[in-house]
């Protein structure tokens, strides 16, 4: 079955840019009646036939590093390429572009959140949050990374040797972990099942639909009160709101008020909380529901974007030549020595660990698209595409950035497609872009090669004035599960690798588990031996520059 309706109701192609080349979603492989239900359901993903981002990746082959995509009455600018999203994230002002119908969708579950925010709430409230994440915080944590670790390796131990869907556990980790960090609250989703984890859940399917879909349903006459999904939705939010005004007032009512400077130095290990860091910060505005948007906001960005990780990383590694894994394990296990979990100079010190993370992010970017929106005209720099003199960009135009098709571009990455972490060891470049810098591994501060080490080809936490927050306390969180699992287990997939499939949302999701059988590992056993697998990679490229 196969059809050109898109294109034929398609207003799409005369909203486009000229001479920007034009891909328009016209074939579609699926069964007629999930065609009918992608339609209905207003579903980019069953129309696309498969992950989104998938089908950008097809176009970026065909038509280049920009491209019009256009289905139905819509358009959008498809960028994939270094100097070109570099311009927009971090040349361009806040101002300039803001993050358009990506705010329009999460503003019922997230607010004016620091996400969605527009560019004057958005100053106000990342001015606001920043402090909260300081040096001495982050240390703090990997004792609650560590701590919900060892239940998770604990429970590991009572499936020893059975089949367990370890994206499940990653998900369940990274949400006691963001309860406990962003409001001092306890899930407990690694050992039992509640209402609200279920409530958490269904409130994340549903913004995850809600951006891959291009009708608004949810903005239906009171769809809330009659639409299946909906009813719940708010039934849900309800649940949660409530749950956070409770946290929110006991924080209030318990207020120490400080400043930052008195904050960061405060013992605080009852409630290490950002949440009380929040209400505690002098000149911070408590009346307004910001507080509230910006608290549920890191709750559901930090979560399963940490799962993802940790999730393809393990998938890939098992899946990888054998030294690999080897040389990962033996790293961990040499580093911990006697102990049970890493401190922060342990984390420091597991470079192909943190390497090895990365990696799986450069493969699988959560999201793998960034969106933004015109808010003025623009005129995008050349960057490696065959078009001269300048690419307009429309005031109101939607834009995605494909990270996947950045982080998997031939012209980008030697052997794109592999999962290879020791090529963060060397530095690459393309003269055919000459105004891109390329990637050297001199340029990293910090845990993991980021865009400013890459000159924006790898947009792991994305860059510019809108980056994540997160990224140190992700990487820190992702290493110290990692090591500790990894220290106690040897994993197995359960049937082949290809049953795991992928589908996407906000994150890219597995879309049948990824379903391993854990192996406990003595602390007797002999290291694992890699008979030097990294060196040889290196060696075997002669350490030359790549790409
Ligand atoms: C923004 C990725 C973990 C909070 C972002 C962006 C990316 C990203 C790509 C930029 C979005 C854009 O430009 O449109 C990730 C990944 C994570 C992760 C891959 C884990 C592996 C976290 C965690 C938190 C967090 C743990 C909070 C505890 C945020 C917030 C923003 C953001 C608040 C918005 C920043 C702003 O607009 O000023 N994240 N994130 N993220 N992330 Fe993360």
């Amino acid at each position: 079955f196969s059809m050109q309706i898109l294109s034929s109701i398609g207003l799409g192609p005369f909203l486009g840019m000229d001479p920007v080349p034009t891909a328009i979603i016209q074939k579609y492989e699926g069964s007629f009646l999930s065609f009918i239900k992608g339609v209905l359901g207003g579903d980019l993903q069953t129309l696309a036939g498969g992950p989104l981002f998938l089908l950008l990746n097809k176009y970026f082959l065909e038509y280049g590093p920009i491209f019009n995509l256009a289905f139905g009455p819509k358009a959008f600018l498809v960028i994939s390429d270094p100097v070109m999203a570099k311009h927009i994230l971090r040349d361009r002002t806040t101002d300039q572009y803001c993050k358009g119908m990506l705010a329009e969708i999460l503003e019922p579950i997230m607010g004016k959140g620091l996400i969605p925010a527009d560019p004057i709430t958005w100053r106000v409230r990342r001015r606001a949050i920043v402090p909260a994440f300081h040096k001495k915080w982050l240390n703090s944590m990997v004792g609650l990374f560590n701590a919900r670790a060892q239940i998770l390796s604990r429970d590991l131990e009572t499936k020893n040797n059975q089949v367990v869907d370890m994206e499940e556990r990653f998900c369940s980790v990274t949400l006691d972990i963001i309860g406990k960090a962003v409001f001092n609250y306890d899930f407990g989703s690694v050992t039992k099942e509640s209402p609200i984890v279920k409530a958490v859940y269904r409130v994340l399917r549903e913004a995850e639909h809600r951006s891959s879909s291009f009708i608004p349903y949810w903005n239906l006459p009171y769809a809330d009160q009659w639409m299946g999904g909906q009813v719940e939705f708010r039934r849900d939010m309800t649940m949660l709101d409530d749950i956070l005004a409770d946290l929110i007032n006991d924080a209030v009512a318990t207020r120490r008020e400080a400043s930052v400077e008195e904050l960061e130095e405060r013992e605080n290990s009852d409630d290490p909380s950002l949440l009380r860091f929040l209400v505690d910060m002098r000149g911070e505005d408590l009346s307004s529901s910001v507080l509230r948007d910006d608290l549920m906001t890191m709750l559901i960005a930090g979560h399963e974007t940490t799962a993802a990780m940790l999730t393809w990383t393990l998938f890939e590694l098992s899946n990888a030549e054998p030294g690999m894994l080897k040389e990962v394990q033996k790293e961990v296990r040499t580093v911990l020595a006697d102990k049970e979990s890493p401190d922060y100079d342990d984390i420091v010190a597991m470079k192909k660990l943190r390497y090895a993370l990365i990696e799986g992010l450069r493969l699988y970017p959560e999201p793998p698209v960034l969106i933004r929106r015109a808010r003025t005209e623009d005129c995008l720099p050349q960057g490696s595409s065959d078009i001269r003199g300048g690419i307009k960009v429309l005031r109101g135009s939607d834009i995605f950035i494909s990270t996947w098709n950045l982080h998997r571009s031939p012209d980008l990455w030697e052997n794109p497609e592999k999962y290879d972490p020791t090529r963060w060891e060397r530095p690459f470049k393309n003269d055919k872009i000459p105004d891109w810098n390329g990637y050297n591994p001199d340029k990293i501060s910090g845990l993991y090669p980021n865009e400013q080490a890459t000159d924006f080809a790898f947009l792991p936490f994305g860059g510019g004035s809108r980056k994540c927050v997160g990224d140190q306390f992700a990487m820190i969180e992702a290493a110290c599960t990692m090591a500790t699992l990894m220290n106690r287990y040897d994993f197995e997939f359960e049937g082949s690798p290809d049953d795991v499939g992928m589908q996407t949302g906000a994150t890219i999701h597995t879309m049948n588990g990824l379903r391993m059988r854990p192996r406990k590992v003595s602390v007797n056993d002999p290291l694992p031996s890699a008979d030097g697998w990294w060196e040889k990679q290196h060696l075997k490229r002669g350490l030359s520059a790549n790409g």
